[in-house]
């Protein structure tokens, strides 16, 4: 089955970007996943292509015009569950993730400048989305990293690489982020001199003790670092 993209933006040209390359660009060439970025702007009805307009009440900004919006998701010849990627919504986890990914797609919304008139989001059920308490100049880049984290859990797009389950945050896995990894070469002397080995455990070849001191590694990151994930 493949797993559709309707991205809903101003700057269709932004798309497929980094999602062409690597993982989720093997995956878009497998046809595992597909797109359609639709210029909102084709809907504007005026001559100079208007999509935005001052906020009433006053304030900075312009805001993105909520019949023009609606023109453009309503020529999608099929909708999916609809997200606005804002810095006002739920932040995304993997949980949310692995459940965008199991539908058979989703509609991104992706705003500018000051937002979009709240009656869009409430006329057609948006879910709001924030990649992380900070904010960007578009929806455009969150609304990437929202399809990345979804594409390479794909039935089909991971290959070699570890399985998500093994991962840190996955539901599946024991909520702990994951231990740090080592390769060749063993020793290594840095281009100022100081020497690097990789742990003696990890040369042991003893999968016991590799599994146990990996396990306390884990434990001992998520203490330190991420304590919340714990609880
Ligand atoms: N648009 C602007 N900032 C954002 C954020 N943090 N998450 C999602 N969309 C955004």
């Amino acid at each position: 089955m493949v797993w559709r993209i309707n991205i809903l933006t101003l700057f269709p040209e932004m798309f497929p970007g980094p999602l062409g390359q690597t993982l989720a660009g093997r995956a878009f060439e497998k046809g595992l996943w597909s797109f359609n970025a639709v210029n909102i702007r084709d809907f504007a009805e005026d001559k100079h292509k208007t999509v935005d307009d001052t906020p009433f009440g006053g304030g900075a900004g312009m805001v993105m015009r909520a019949d023009i919006i609606e023109k453009a998701l309503l020529s999608l010849p099929r909708t999916t569950r609809k997200i606005y990627m804002s810095p006002r919504g739920r932040v995304l986890n993997q949980r949310l993730v692995e459940e965008f990914s199991q539908t058979d797609g989703i509609t991104i919304l992706c705003g500018r400048y000051e937002g979009v008139d709240q009656r869009i989001l409430d006329a057609y059920d948006f879910e709001e989305i924030s990649i992380g308490d900070y904010v960007l100049s578009g929806g455009e880049p969150a609304a990437m990293i929202l399809m990345d984290a979804c594409i390479r859990l794909l039935p089909g797009v991971m290959g070699n690489e570890e399985t998500p389950s093994e991962e840190s945050f996955s539901a599946g896995a024991d909520g702990l982020l994951e231990y740090p990894h080592y390769t060749r070469p063993a020793e290594w002397v840095t281009a100022d001199g100081r020497q690097f080995s990789v742990p003696d455990i990890l040369r042991s070849g003893d999968h016991g003790k590799v599994a146990k001191w990996r396990k306390e590694q884990s434990a001992q990151l998520t203490t330190a670092r991420r304590p919340d994930l714990l609880k």
